[in-house]
């Protein structure tokens, strides 16, 4: 059998054979994106390459790319663990060509890895293409000898691929693998697609655009190449499983996670694996997050790793266990996944730390949280819905994440009062600044307020990182926000995202510059 780790180093070996540099996966947090969330696809670390911003020593690359999907645009953390192939964390497998090759030879490479070095069986194997792309549907023809009815025509919902409102993108060409009819679905294209048995195993990017701000699209400088493979289900199909969760690196995570719960895997039933499988796949993410220095917060990306780190730890209790449990799969993580990349063995100690702690913090609550919730819905039956002032308690006082408490009323069929717990959201933000006394400056201090309402927090990047992009979310100056500061004012400038040090009682804050287009400016300090 060719585990994970084989299969990702044959991928990376094939395309340094056929000339690919093999680069490292870049940061989940995106260093040259300052509207990403997290690193979702391959492409993100050479988006200014292929717009042509950006130049690198080579024109061909090969990565296996840290991805997460949770929170932000691309958001899987609702389905993980109830379906085959949902993650909050996966390794996405790529070949790049940045005006280099294009269609011919894309296909070409995937096909002889697929076919010859992997021997996957041809008649297994369907295409899809962009609907009115002639010269891939006659390359697939010629170079895979696809009889016409393996290739299909699918419109720009799934065969244009975009990166996001902005940015490179360009039509692209699907690989899907037939599992068998012992599973339910259809091919792409029809109704029944979305079944377990044609899962699409590659995508096949054929970048030729830009996507700009303003809704226009300009053609790139050269016709480019960008591809992603979800490395666990192509592990899935070498290692004759249709599902994700029972791959070699899922299997070994799945059993630590039993062992450290006190589960025996004999017997349980589909809710107890379904939380196991949580349970692994949050593991993932929240350790390569802590890895990188992203912490569990009350804001941004830190929350979205809390509620990560929190769903986790539900479904760790509903398996029986009431003590800090998952801390403990931290080495059988660093085990399997400690070669490929360094930062988990570098960060053991810390992860392993970090996760104990968070969950040390959360089980003080978690229990008495859940009685409340238990009790404000024994009278609820399917269909109903919780009071938005409980959500809200829950969340404020108990550190239940809102999904945490739709993700265990769920099963139940009962929603959450959304607009009620918005509602007493905003209703303990005025409470905070009525009783907001200030320094003394009192003018110049109440346009913070106005401020944290309108563009929200800060991300700090700078445990990892002394550079950033970030965008300008607002300006002050006077205690007023301000359109713009002009050459030769002093003034408050507010990021999206900054590794500067923010001043907040002890240590001082960071000094530097900032850049921008047509635009500088000296940092004399940086408050919190
Ligand atoms: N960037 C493409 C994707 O994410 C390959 O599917």
């Amino acid at each position: 059998m060719q585990s994970v780790n084989d299969i990702r180093s044959s991928f990376l070996g094939f395309f340094e054979k056929n000339g690919h540099e093999a680069v490292a996966s870049s940061p989940l947090v995106p260093r040259n994106d300052p509207t990403l969330m997290f690193t979702n696809a391959g492409m993100v670390q050479f988006k200014n390459v292929f717009t042509g911003l950006e130049k690198r020593p080579y024109n061909r690359a090969t990565t296996a790319q840290k991805c997460v999907r949770a929170g932000g645009k691309h958001n899987d953390l609702d389905n993980v663990g109830f379906t085959a192939r949902h993650h909050t964390f996966f390794e996405m497998l790529g070949n790049f060509s940045f005006g280099d090759y294009f269609k011919d030879e894309a296909i070409t490479l995937a096909w002889d890895l697929l076919t010859k070095e992997w021997g996957l069986p041809k008649d297994k194997l369907t295409a899809t293409i962009y609907e009115d792309d002639d010269e891939a549907m006659e390359l697939w023809k010629k170079i895979a000898g696809l009889p016409e009815d393996r290739i299909v025509r699918l419109g720009a919902k799934s065969n244009f691929w975009q990166m996001g409102d902005t940015g490179p993108c360009g039509p692209c060409s699907e690989i899907f693998y037939d599992h068998g009819d012992k599973y339910w679905g259809g091919p792409p294209g029809t109704p029944e697609e979305d079944g377990d048995r044609f899962v699409e195993i590659w995508n096949l990017v054929f970048m030729q655009f830009e996507q700009l701000p303003d809704g226009s699209r300009v053609k790139l400088p050269k016709p480019s190449v960008d591809t992603g493979s979800g490395l666990e289900r192509v592990a899935a199909v070498m290692q004759g499983t249709n599902n994700n969760y029972e791959i070699d690196l899922f299997r070994a995570l799945i059993d630590s996670a039993a062992q450290v719960t006190g589960v025996s895997l004999k017997g349980l039933d589909e809710g107890g694996l379904a939380s196991l499988r949580v349970v692994a796949d949050h593991l993932r993410s929240m350790s390569f997050l802590i890895a990188e220095g992203v912490l569990p917060s009350n804001e941004g990306r830190g929350y979205v790793l809390r509620r990560i780190m929190r769903r986790a730890m539900r479904h760790a209790t509903l398996l029986g266990s009431n003590e800090p449990a998952i801390h403990r799969i931290v080495p059988t993580l660093v085990r399997e996944m400690g070669q490929a990349y360094p930062e988990l063995v570098r960060g053991e100690q810390m992860i392993e730390e970090t996760v104990r702690l968070e969950e040390q913090r959360f089980l003080k609550t978690l229990g008495r949280g859940l009685a409340i919730l238990e009790d404000a819905t024994k009278e609820l039956g399917k269909g109903d819905m919780l009071d938005g002032v409980t959500a809200f308690k829950l969340y404020d006082t108990y550190g239940f994440p809102l999904d945490l408490t739709q993700d265990a009323l769920r099963l139940r069929d009962i929603h959450v009062d959304l607009s009620g717990f918005e509602d007493a959201m905003a209703r303990q933000r005025a409470e905070a600044r009525k009783s907001w006394a200030g320094s003394g400056e009192a003018g110049e201090d109440k346009v913070w307020f106005a401020v944290a309402d309108k563009v929200g927090p800060t991300e700090f990047l700078g445990y990892e990182t002394e550079t950033a992009e970030g965008v300008v979310t607002a300006l002050i100056r006077g205690g007023q926000m301000v359109e713009a500061l002009n050459e030769g004012e002093e003034g408050f400038v507010v990021l999206n995202q900054t590794p500067f040090y923010g001043e907040s009682g002890g240590q001082v804050g960071d000094t530097g510059t900032l850049t921008g287009e047509g635009a500088g400016a000296e940092v004399l300090d940086t408050v919190k």
